[in-house]
Order: C-alpha cells, then sequence, then structure tokens
C-alpha cells in the first residue's frame, strides 16, 4: 500500500466510500477509558497513523493504563499516539481542552454513562466535536436477559415472581428513553447487540447474583431459597456441571 495516500484517495481508487475503508488517520476520542482493555488487546493492530486521545479520573483502571502506556508506547505502529488526559468529564474545562483539538471521527463512551451525575449533558457536546461522518459508541440499559434466565428458570418450577416483571418493564422503558434521547442529537443510530456468556458451576453463586439483582426482595428469597438453590443445582448438573448463560448488551452507534 501506498503510505502517501490518504483514507479518502485509497477510498476513491477502490472506488467504496471512505467510511468503508478508512485505514488509517483515525482521530478517535475515548471518554472514560479506565483501563482500556479496547486499546490493550489491540496494541498491535491499532492502524497506523491513529491519534487516540483518552480521558479518565485518578483512583480509577486508567492510572494503571498511564503505567501501561509508558512502558508499552514503543510497541505502538507507525504514527500510532495515544494521549491520556487525566481530567474530570463534567467539568466545562475539560471540554474546552477536547473541543480545542481537531474534530474526532470515532467518539467511544463505553460503561460510562451511569458514573456521571448528568449523562445526557455529556451526550449533548458530541455532535460539536464529531466529523460528519464521525461515529459515536455508547452502550445503553440492560437488556433483561439476566431477569428472563430467573424468570424462565423459576416458572420451570412454578414459582412466581412478579417483582422480576416489574424489572423487565422498567428497563424497557429504560431503553426506550435511552434511545429517545440519543435521537435528540442524532440522525442515524444503530443499535448492536453483543453477548456475553457467565459460567456457573456453583449453585449458591447463582444464588446470591438472584439475591444482588433483586436486593428488595429478602422476603421471597427467605420462602423460597431452598427451591430456587435447588433448581439451579439441578440446571447445572443436567448441564455437565457447568451452566453457560448467554446475556446481550445494547451498543448504540450513532452518526449525524
Ligand atoms: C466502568 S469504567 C469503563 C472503562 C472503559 N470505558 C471500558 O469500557 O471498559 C468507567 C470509567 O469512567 C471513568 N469516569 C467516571 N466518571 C468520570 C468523570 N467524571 N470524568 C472522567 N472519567 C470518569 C471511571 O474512572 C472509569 O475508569
Amino acid at each position: 500500500m501506498d503510505e502517501k495516500m490518504t483514507s479518502g484517495e485509497i477510498a476513491k481508487k477502490a472506488g467504496v466510500s471512505q467510511k468503508a475503508v478508512r485505514l488509517y488517520d483515525e482521530k478517535i476520542l475515548d471518554l472514560g477509558c479506565g483501563y482500556s482493555k479496547l486499546w490493550r488487546s489491540n496494541w498491535e493492530r491499532i492502524p497506523e497513523g491513529t491519534k487516540i486521545s483518552a480521558y479518565d479520573i485518578h483512583g480509577s483502571w486508567a492510572d494503571d493504563f498511564a503505567e501501561y502506556l509508558e512502558q508499552n508506547r514503543v510497541g505502538l505502529p507507525k504514527g500510532v499516539n495515544i494521549d491520556l488526559e487525566f481530567s474530570d468529564l463534567e467539568e466545562d474545562a475539560t471540554w474546552d481542552k477536547i473541543g480545542s483539538k481537531k474534530k474526532y471521527s470515532m467518539i467511544i463512551a463505553h460503561y460510562l454513562k451511569d458514573e456521571l451525575k448528568d449523562y445526557e449533558a455529556l451526550i449533548a457536546r458530541i455532535p460539536e466535536i464529531m466529523t460528519d461522518d464521525g461515529f459515536f459508541s455508547i452502550n445503553g440499559p440492560a437488556l433483561c436477559s439476566w431477569d428472563i434466565f430467573f424468570k424462565d428458570a423459576l416458572a420451570e418450577e412454578g414459582i412466581v415472581t412478579p417483582f422480576i416483571d416489574c424489572a423487565i418493564t422498567e428497563q424497557q422503558r429504560e431503553s426506550d428513553a435511552f434511545k429517545a434521547l440519543l435521537e435528540k442529537y442524532f440522525n442515524k443510530i444503530r443499535t448492536v447487540k453483543l453477548t456475553s456468556s457467565f459460567r456457573y458451576c456453583d449453585a449458591d453463586e447463582l444464588l446470591s447474583k438472584m439475591k444482588d439483582d433483586y436486593s428488595g426482595q429478602e422476603k421471597f428469597f427467605a420462602k423460597y431459597q431452598d427451591r430456587i438453590r435447588d433448581c439451579f443445582e439441578k440446571m447445572i448438573a443436567s448441564n455437565n456441571g457447568e451452566l453457560i448463560i448467554d446475556t446481550e448488551g445494547a451498543f448504540y452507534h450513532c452518526g449525524k
């Protein structure tokens, strides 16, 4: 490949849209980067020329990433730069810094929204700092996978769980409200569902996960926990001692 060609020129030569073949020179903003698994897991595969501005605050896994970055910067591909800033995303001064740099072609805010006092304020700032063909990726509220798993498992045992129905209705309301909020700021929204699998070999661990999820239901658990434990034990045993539970998370890819 001719390294002097821009991604636009490569696209033109290939006769396809620039967005489809953008190979390098992405300008990425990673908000609340934390441990930065996304970058660490792809260190040597980050496309040449990519410039990443990552933001987080001290006292988080980002402190560990700062050390990792200094020790491993030399291993980054040609022209790749990662710039980690410790600065509070709920302060205007941070956005003065972010906005004073050029616009970003990719903006990521993964697992950040629940940590902010006002996540709409952050979302509202994104269109101004995003290129016209850029995209913003944010994950949304949970998709009820655990609720559906628990509800179905207990229904098999004849245990009714109206509080799980309420949790499902509430989560669906939150998902709809979140999508409506994104629609206020972006014209294009694509939902991307990603699966995560959880493995349980011990019924007590699964019971304790369930108790954490429904922490206001002490009376229910006092009455049914032995039956629930038996039910989980049976499920684990009938799956050769390891029960794999697939859950789904929703990410939204937003464009102007
Ligand atoms: C759950 S972690 C997510 C890390 C990473 N984005 C990921 O997907 O794995 C949330 C991160 O947001 C950071 N964070 C929370 N509030 C913040 C704020 N006001 N300003 C900057 N970073 C913040 C936390 O320190 C933490 O590292």
